[in-house]
């Protein structure tokens, strides 16, 4: 993650290898040709070369278009770069749509940098919400894989936003700059290889981590996974010969205005148990640990930010593998709280590490729980990158999703339908960890929905298309894990403050 920073220097004079200046479209079609975004306080003599340059080009100021000129005249900068950001009305406040237009493009640009050393961003106007959108852009896509083993990775050093410098643009660059090291964290966990990321270095990760931060960890190990009635994290993880985990990262600082607890999903590897994938389904499976790493993020930036918040997370570590210790289906499960859970299918795996956590998180009575999984491939084919979010409460969900559209992550409500909960029902258990065909995304929270204490207000967030990209790099987001749900989880905790 590079260093960020903000100076209200004039974008001509400041030095850095690029100069990202933004364009903006002519209107909604992108047809028409770009114009140069304001902000920018250039001589006149650059603004006519770079006029000519974006008719010579065709430049439609699409958001993702990303263009690099050399030897542009009157600026320091050896390279310019024009960024296209969409149609940004510059006579109102940008909406919600427009301000992550803005984070699209300024991304797609700072990520297309790769290894530039020092990198000027020029804000296209003065609003305190377009800083803050300039910087999250800069921030996210100020990023790269690190190399198993390397010592450094191919991402922007250091990125200086050209903008109004006032204590209000400051506050939002040094919250970009928070998350943008939370999402960086989240998306490296994702990003390991699952030989070298299982639970117990899972938690060796968090350990290190925390380091120097307000954020305390507890951890239980398989002995006391089985004493604390864990049935569901054991059943999932005992077919592996790396043991389970639950990890629990708390943030408490004195009078918090709210309590939360997250809940997140950490399978570190998903081969289906017993009721194995096809070889194809278990490529990206590496990432069904997302959730738990968006949570840990998601923890670890509202300590760093100080927020008046009490956030607990509880992540439900395992590794789930077809072996001879491995579970059955129809095995029978003492969960978390005592409720027996039939098992169906082993690879219905995620929801089991989650109902204990939700049972363990319950035991605090929160005011609020979210959980954060890779739950289900019906969410990929219902809704692709844009995650669901589903509750036992309508308020609290609309809270959820106000919270996402703010931060920019792509959101949408699903219902659980009463009527599916009948497809749960065991006669050799208190009820089956898995539903019919239909519904899956559903039946899967209608599920967890059991876990969670009474009178408690719940979001369940199925994040199994959004986590991982696994095709070409877009916006901010590279290609691999994206941190998606961390800013979410932050704006949330911020909604409270
Ligand atoms: N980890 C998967 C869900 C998933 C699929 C995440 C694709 C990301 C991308 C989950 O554990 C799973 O296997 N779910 C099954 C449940 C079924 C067996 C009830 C599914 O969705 O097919
Ligand atoms: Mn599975
Ligand atoms: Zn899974």
């Amino acid at each position: 993650m590079a260093n960020l920073t903000i100076s209200n220097r004039s974008a001509a004079d400041t030095a850095a290898d690029a100069l990202v200046l933004a364009i903006v479209a002519a209107d909604q079609t992108g047809d028409g040709t770009a114009a140069l975004a304001p902000g920018h306080d250039l001589p006149r003599k650059t603004v006519s070369h770079l006029t000519s340059v974006i008719a010579d080009l065709e430049l439609a100021g699409k958001v993702g278009e990303v263009t690099s000129l050399a030897a542009v005249p009157d600026v320091s900068a050896r390279l310019v770069v024009l960024a296209g950001i969409g149609e940004l009305k510059t006579d109102s406040t940008p909406d919600a749509t427009a301000l992550e237009d803005v984070r699209k493009g300024v991304g797609a640009a700072v990520r297309s940098l790769g290894k530039k050393q020092q990198v000027a961003v020029v804000v296209p106007g003065t609003s305190v919400e377009l800083v803050s959108a300039v910087a999250d852009g800069a921030a996210l896509g100020a990023y790269a894989v690190s190399k198993a083993g390397a010592t450094s990775t191919d991402a922007v050093e250091s990125v200086t936003l050209v903008g109004p410098a006032d204590s209000a643009s400051r506050k939002a660059v040094k919250r970009a700059a928070a998350i943008g090291e939370a999402v960086a964290y989240t998306r490296d966990l994702v990003n390991l290889p699952p030989n070298l990321l299982y639970p117990e270095t899972f938690v060796d990760s968090l350990a290190e981590r925390i380091k120097g931060t307000k954020v305390k960890l507890k951890s239980y190990d398989m002995k006391a996974l089985r004493a604390g009635g864990f049935g569901g994290t054991v059943g999932v993880g005992q077919g592996s010969v790396n043991d389970p985990r639950i990890a629990v990262l708390s943030y408490a600082p004195s009078r918090p205005k709210a309590s939360i607890a997250f809940v997140g999903k950490g399978i570190t590897f998903d081969s289906g148990g017993l009721c194995i994938k096809p070889a194809n389904g278990m490529l990206t499976m590496k990432c069904d640990m997302a959730g738990a790493a968006a949570v840990a993020g998601a923890v670890l930036a509202i300590a760093e930010l100080g927020l008046p918040i009490a956030v607990t997370g509880y992540l439900g570590l395992a590794e789930n593998m077809p072996s001879a210790t491995a579970q059955r289906p129809s095995d029978v499960v003492t969960m978390r709280g005592g409720k027996t859970v039939e098992v169906l299918n082993t690879d219905a795996e995620g929801r089991m590490v989650l109902g204990d956590c939700i049972a363990l998180a319950s035991e605090s009575t929160p005011d609020a729980i979210v959980d954060v999984a890779t739950l289900t491939g019906a969410q990929v084919v219902a809704l692709a990158n844009t995650a669901a979010v589903m509750g036992n409460d309508d308020a609290f969900r609309t809270r959820v999703l106000e919270a996402a559209s703010t931060v920019g992550e792509a959101m949408w409500p699903m219902p659980l339908p009463k009527e599916l909960r009948p497809t749960l029902e065991s006669i050799n258990a208190d009820i089956a960890h898995k539903g019919g065909a239909e519904g899956g995304m559903l039946t899967a929270g209608i599920f967890l929905s059991e876990f969670v204490g009474k009178g408690i207000p719940w979001s369940h967030l199925d994040i199994a298309g959004p986590a991982f990209n696994d095709k070409a790099p877009t916006g901010y987001w590279p290609k691999g894990g994206t941190g998606f749900g961390v800013r979410t989880l932050v704006g949330l905790a911020e909604s409270y403050a």
